[in-house]
């Protein structure tokens, strides 16, 4: 078999035997294709599309491109499960809900990605802190997650070392808006990691990959379809994605904003109603709560006893970041010099909010990537940014830019008055879960 002509067999649309996708795979993972080809194989699946069993085929070789952890020899007292978002601007609840699901009495074992087009990453978040290592042995990994109940690490070459390569190059290459190829990335990660519940955030609106109803619908489907097949019991909500949850955008920005959500110190209303929405619904999977409401009060228990603050803690001291972290954070994530508040040019309601551009405003600014080697600037981004419905005037700013380079925050300025419209009326509140499957 050639792998050239298994690219071009996908890219004329014929379908591809398991064995193929499997031998694609391995080529993927130890290197036989060049960058090139696996950007034209990637391309032809977004162009081409791929049947479900192609899907499935393509998941578990993903999966099976390293190892596959068995937790039985750590003997745990509760389920492994874990949350994933399918990608959105200022997403910084796995920051949040994962402490919070570790104080309910889980292990989150959670394999995270980067940034990925307009769109941001944990590992890139948790990257602002100093000395936090997002790339793990399996059995630092294992034994982490027994003793603080959660970790989060990047792919590597013993776990889902496929989806490490192909996720890097899917960004560089404008790949990333492909169904089978999000829940091939998402899936092999989660199932590498050997978890047995698994709650997708399916997002949906102009920061997602998938900006239509339909479309995301279609994605949570596949997912909870493909995961179940795979052993994995797995559901997910769909949830908007036409406004940033949070008050920031920008990797230190965004783990302040995480730790001061533990804290109880600044709540977004959303952003917290999210963290509960997703959590509820995992504590049930998973059996840890028989019902939504009492998964509710075991959450907000977990918040406001600051149990999920101590895991939090506790996580970021196990990967190496400072012991104190919690009570000095702002000593340690690094700030941009330039702190630039932008103002409507007429005052009135915040209308609507176009969050790709936000995303894309952060990359302007130096906090996200171009090309796959670049270095990213994790002081930079945004802060106080605005919800829909908030009403702006010359005292309340849209958001304040935090920058490094005068002619970037300029830049930035601009995009943001682009991004955000205002108008004399206060809208109604976007509803948060606008689906559920599973
Ligand atoms: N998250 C992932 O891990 N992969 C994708 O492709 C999109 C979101």
């Amino acid at each position: 078999m050639w792998m050239k002509e298994l690219i071009d067999k996908k890219r004329r649309g014929q379908l591809l035997s398991a064995q193929e996708i499997e031998f694609l795979v391995k080529g993927i993972t130890q290197g036989q294709l060049s960058d090139a080809q696996v950007a034209a194989f990637a391309m032809a699946v977004c162009c081409q599309g791929m049947a479900v069993a192609e899907q499935v085929a393509l998941t578990r070789a993903m999966r099976d491109s390293g190892s596959v952890l068995d937790w039985r020899d750590m003997h745990l007292d509760g389920p492994l499960l874990d949350k994933h978002s399918t990608g959105g601007v200022g997403d910084l609840t796995s920051l949040v809900l994962a402490p919070m699901l570790a104080a309910c009495g889980a292990y989150v074992p959670m394999i995270s990605g980067r940034g990925l087009g307009h769109t941001g990453g944990t590992l890139d978040k948790l990257e602002a802190i100093p000395g936090f290592r997002t790339c793990r042995s399996t059995g630092e990994f294992k034994t982490q997650v027994k003793q603080t109940g959660l970790a989060i690490v990047e792919q590597s070459s013993q776990l889902a070392p496929a989806d490490k390569r192909l996720y890097a190059i899917r960004d560089n290459a404008a790949c990333v808006e492909s169904a089978a190829l999000i829940q091939a990335s998402i899936l092999s990660k989660k199932l590498a990691a050997g978890i047995q519940y698994l709650l997708l955030d399916v997002k949906q609106g102009n920061g997602a990959f998938m900006p239509d109803t339909d479309n995301a619908a279609q994605l949570a489907s596949l997912i909870t379809q493909i995961a179940q097949q795979l052993g994995l019991s797995c559901a997910a909500l769909v949830t908007d994605m036409n406004q940033v949850f949070s008050a920031s955008v920008g990797h230190s920005l965004e783990v302040q904003e995480a730790l001061d959500s533990l804290t109880g110190q600044r709540r977004a209303s959303r952003l917290l109603e999210l963290c509960l929405a997703l959590g509820e619904r995992l504590l049930c999977l998973s059996g840890l709560q028989p019902t939504p409401e009492q998964a509710r009060v075991a959450l907000m228990k977990a918040l406001d006893s600051q149990k999920a603050l101590e895991r939090f803690a506790a996580m970021i001291h196990a990967a190496g970041g400072p012991a104190d972290f919690v009570e000095r954070a702002a000593t340690y994530l690094p700030q941009a010099p330039i702190q630039l508040p932008v103002y409507a040019g007429d005052s009135g309601y915040v209308q609507q909010m176009d969050c790709r551009k936000l995303g894309i405003s952060l990359i302007g600014l130096g906090g996200g990537r171009v090309q796959a080697t670049d270095c990213i600037d994790h002081s930079v981004g945004l802060s106080e940014l605005c919800q829909v419905g908030t009403f702006v005037d010359s005292g309340r700013p849209l958001a304040v830019i935090h920058a490094r380079h005068h002619h970037q925050a300029e830049k930035c300025r601009a995009l943001l008055l682009e991004a955000i419209k205002t108008g004399p009326q206060k809208p109604a509140p976007h509803p948060i879960i606008l689906g559920e499957v599973g």
